[in-house]
């Protein structure tokens, strides 16, 4: 306490000199995270903090008061995605993301896009389609989507997850109407139409996996500095690498590589996003508390690398309480094997923070000094 109380008397500056020299402890130093919000510890550190937010949003007032209090910028989770939005061939279902975009501003929230081209999720029209309307389908959304908020978004995740990290080929092209219609050329041309769509927003590439060093990440690494090479090549805009970070502790990992594989990326001249950010707990055993420390020290080493990076430039969870984790849906409960449900973000179901938001917090304290 008496540390806490010198600690009142010093400038956030002197704080964070101190914290970064290693001279104040992290149990005081946390006193100074624990009462700053995430996004102002994410300033502070160059970075801008945010979540995904479904329809808990507009449902949920102290959701929605925990996502105004501790985030700069916000994602949808899901009505932005092109299955949401077209239910069919003729419709464009602006009304919820509008609604979004409206809260957002009139918070002081950014909004970012997620996500234009998908070989995931295709409505059912659109797998039957036929392959030679493709390109003009890929068109059209891209220009009626980008024109419906052209300017008012801070990025647009253009490509969604090019690569897959499975099967006997990891870090092919992942399989879809797309990918089967134009093969590699639809995410040239979603670019191309993209950068004409909207010249404001930031134009991101979006990829899962990255941050595991098994031959799966691996894989899917090479492949996809290969496709920023061939971007880059074709002289068209590519702003920003967003990078999920669905942490799964079962599989390997090896910080320091990940973090050449960052280095690399900045190399070629983009911004990097973390993207989606949570932990896949199931393989953690043990009490709440000590699954829940577990997560936390899987982000904090995560965070504590990755942001050595100049490039790394925001970073967003996928969901803040725990409450909304899309790891709860039935469906990726089954995938996983869940026999518990998953405890993913920072804050739990009751929106207390947990050891996972001191690491956040603590990370983005070192990376400021
Ligand atoms: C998930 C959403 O969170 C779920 O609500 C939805 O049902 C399925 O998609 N990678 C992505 C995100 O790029 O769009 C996914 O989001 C999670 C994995």
């Amino acid at each position: 306490m008496r540390d806490i109380a010198c600690l009142s008397r010093l400038t956030r500056r002197q704080c964070l000199a101190l914290i970064g020299a290693g001279c104040l402890p992290w149990p005081v130093a946390s006193h100074a995270a624990g009462t700053a919000s995430l996004k102002a510890l994410a300033a502070q550190a160059g970075l801008t903090f945010g979540t995904s937010a479904a329809h808990e949003i507009f449902d949920d007032e102290a959701d929605r008061a925990l996502i105004f209090n501790q985030a700069a910028i916000l994602v949808p989770d899901r009505c932005l995605k092109f299955d949401w939005l077209r239910p069919d061939a003729a419709t464009f279902a602006f009304a919820e993301a509008d609604a979004m975009l409206a809260l957002a501003k009139a918070h002081g929230l950014a909004l970012r896009g997620h996500t234009l081209i998908w070989n995931d999720w295709p409505p059912d029209w659109l797998k039957r389609a036929p392959a030679a309307q493709l390109p003009y389908l890929l068109d059209q959304h891209i220009e009626t989507v980008m024109g419906h908020y052209a300017g008012a978004l801070q990025s647009w995740d253009v490509v969604n997850e090019p690569f897959v990290a499975w099967g006997n080929e990891p870090g092919a092209f992942r399989q879809g109407p797309w990918y089967t219609a134009m093969g590699q050329d639809y995410i040239f041309r979603a670019f191309r139409r993209a950068a004409q769509a909207d010249p404001k927003t930031k134009l991101v590439l979006n990829e899962a996996w990255t941050e595991r060093s098994d031959i799966f990440g691996l894989a899917v690494r090479k492949s996809l500095l290969r496709l920023v090479d061939e971007i880059k090549d074709k002289g068209l805009r590519l702003d920003a690498i967003g990078l999920q970070a669905h942490l799964d502790p079962a599989v390997a990992y090896d910080d320091a590589s990940f973090v050449d594989f960052l280095h690399a990326l900045e190399a070629r001249g983009v911004a990097i996003y973390i993207t989606e950010l949570d932990v896949k707990d199931a393989s953690f055993s043990g009490s709440f508390p000590q699954r829940d420390q577990q997560a936390a020290d899987r982000v904090y080493a995560f965070l504590k690398h990755t942001l050595s990076v100049k490039a790394v430039s925001m970073v967003v969870c996928w969901g803040l309480s725990d409450r909304y984790t899309w790891l709860r849906d039935p469906g990726v409960l089954t995938a996983l094997k869940a026999t518990r449900l998953p405890r993913s973000l920072p804050y739990d179901d009751d929106n207390q923070p947990k050891p996972m938001r001191d690491a956040i917090a603590r990370a983005f304290l070192e990376r400021a000094v």
